[in-house]
């Protein structure tokens, strides 16, 4: 699904350089469920969004399903992240004057779904989520664990192949925490391929594979540990 060969990132900053990743080399397969953990500066924001296409590493190659992604256009990469790529931010990143069915459907109005198989699509997932009776309210009028549950369901509304997540739960309260877990482990039981960059050891207990960034390095991954190199 993932593979990065000798892939860093260094910001330039007040003439001085920060390696926020050095070289890092990383597979990952089809359907894995990865943790990926690591103090606070190490690189593991820097590490996902190069994942998800939201930034443009330095130096190395990134393939994404078998196709090196690095090479695109701003354009097609912008097309690649629409298609095989949910990402899910601490933030949530809703559009505030968006109804929770709204936000979910803007994906789809991207992609130039019909705004009857929108609606529908978009409700019959935010219902799956538990969230019937809330499709109408704006983030403002929900939960922080009712807007992350948007957010995912955003996230995924285009079937994407690969969910990548940001602390999704770290803005979140030990409950509305767990419920989030419970929904990114499903769609990750349904086939996705998932990372999800997290300081929480529950979430880390549950991914099939950890991997600890230190210093923009991978100083431990128990997939590698265990001799997996599948693509
Ligand atoms: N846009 C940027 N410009 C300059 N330096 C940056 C930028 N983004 C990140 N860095 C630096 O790169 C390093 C890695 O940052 P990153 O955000 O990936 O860490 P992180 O592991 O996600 O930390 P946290 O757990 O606090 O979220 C840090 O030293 C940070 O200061
Ligand atoms: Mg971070």
């Amino acid at each position: 699904m993932i593979e990065l060969r000798g892939v860093s990132r260094v910001f330039r900053v007040a003439d001085q350089d920060v390696w926020a990743l050095r070289s890092v080399s990383l597979r990952v397969a089809p359907g894995e469920f990865v943790a990926i953990m690591g103090p606070s500066g190490s690189g593991k924001s820097t590490l996902l969004n190069v994942l998800g296409l939201l930034d443009r590493p330095s130096a190395g190659v990134y393939e994404l399903a078998g196709s090196p992604v690095s090479a695109l256009s701003d354009r097609q990469q912008a097309e690649t992240r629409r298609d095989k790529i949910g990402f899910v931010f601490q933030f949530f990143h809703l559009v505030p004057r968006l109804t929770a069915q709204q936000n979910v459907e803007l994906p789809m109005v991207l992609a130039g779904v019909s705004p009857a198989e929108r609606r529908q699509r978009a409700s019959d997932l935010l219902t799956s989520f538990g969230l019937a009776d809330r499709l109408h309210h704006r983030p403002e009028q929900l939960s922080g664990g009712q807007r992350q549950r948007v957010a995912i369901a955003r996230a995924m509304i285009l079937e994407p192949a690969l969910i990548l997540a940001d602390e999704p739960t770290g803005n979140l309260d030990r409950n509305s925490g767990k419920e989030i877990l419970a929904v990114l482990a499903e769609v990750n039981a349904a086939g996705k391929t998932l990372l999800i960059v997290t300081h929480d050891p529950e979430i880390g207990g549950r991914a099939s594979r950890q991997i600890r960034i230190v210093d923009g390095n991978i100083a431990a991954d128990t997939g590698h540990e265990a001799g997996d190199a599948r693509t």
